[in-house]
């Protein structure tokens, strides 16, 4: 089965989890649609791929885990997309959750991501027997997605006078990269440490790619608003470096993830894997930018 597919059949198998008995019917189709069509499923892609350079020994634990990292993503979108934070009416080139399901039901929907992740974790745990990796995947994808370092701290952030441009990025974006890779290791049964390097960089590269794409591309090309970081006097990477500052730091970040990939049974696949990604983080520039 394609990677994508992979990914694809275990996100609905974990929003079946979800749906049935007594489930208010307009919450579940927010759900669904908080979910489907995604995105670009760059964090699931990641784990996936690094599952298998680890050998990718019980795949069920594996899907489970590449569903748990992309919902805690889709449930952070839709949370930062409300009113009290970035108010932004549009997501992946549709209304954002709020704005097509009402504010209540945006927040329940997130709330109900977040819930749907670990349950899976806990659940394929004890259905493959294999509860003490399911145990450390649920650690690791808190911590990168709670505080003191993980999305809740990077949102945080912007509450605070003083911001440390990388510190905000590390955990509001490069935090559930490092989840990517270590939970791929760890469903594989590797050790996790060795993997956080690559899930940093690749989290740290796209998050500049992300200021450059704000910074330069319009909504209809976006599939969300576009200078928001401009609109909401946010540090990021194009008012620190400029435009070609944030290139060569995106271009010099990937190098770095690539040449950080732990030695593996299927390294050169996963080195394969990043520079495909890489291409596609890369953002294109109107010609005006690419002096
Ligand atoms: C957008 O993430 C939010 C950031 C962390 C910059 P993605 O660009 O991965 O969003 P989707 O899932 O592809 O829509
Ligand atoms: C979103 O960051 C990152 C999250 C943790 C949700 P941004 O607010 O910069 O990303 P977009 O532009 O809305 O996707
Ligand atoms: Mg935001
Ligand atoms: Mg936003």
């Amino acid at each position: 089965m394609p990677q994508s597919h992979r990914i694809e059949a275990a996100l609905d198998r974990a929003l079946g989890c979800a749906r049935g008995g007594t489930a208010p019917p307009r919450l579940s189709a927010a759900l669904d649609y908080a979910i489907k069509p995604g995105g670009a499923r760059i964090r699931p892609t990641i784990l996936v791929s690094v599952a298998r350079a680890c050998g990718d020994d019980t795949p069920a634990l594996t899907d489970a885990a590449a569903a748990a990292v992309e919902l805690i993503h889709c449930a952070s979108l839709v949370h930062d997309d409300l009113p009290c934070f970035d108010d932004a009416d549009m997501r992946r080139g549709k209304p954002s959750v709020h704005r097509a399901h009402s504010e209540p039901l945006a927040v329940l929907t997130g709330d109900s991501l977040i819930m749907l992740a670990f349950e899976v974790l806990a659940r394929t745990g004890a259905a493959q027997g294999v509860d003490a990796r399911a145990a450390q995947l649920v650690l690791a994808l808190a911590r990168r997605s709670g505080m003191p370092g993980g999305i809740c701290a990077g949102q945080g952030w912007e509450s605070e006078p003083q911001v440390d441009l990388h510190a905000y990025h590390m955990s509001k974006t490069a935090a559930l990269f490092i989840a990517a890779t270590e939970m791929g290791a760890i469903a594989a049964g590797h050790d996790p440490d060795a993997w956080q390097d690559l899930g940093a960089l690749i989290g740290e590269a796209f998050q500049v790619a992300d200021d450059l794409r704000d910074a330069v591309l319009d909504e209809g090309t976006l599939g969300k608003p576009a200078g928001q970081d401009d609109l909401h006097g946010r540090p990021n990477a194009v008012a620190q470096l400029g435009i070609s500052g944030a290139r060569d730091r995106l271009s010099d970040t990937l190098a770095g993830a690539i040449a950080s990939i732990p030695s593996c049974p299927g390294e050169a696949a996963l080195a394969e894997m990043v520079r495909q990604q890489s291409e596609a983080i890369m953002p294109v520039l109107p010609t005006r930018y690419s002096a």
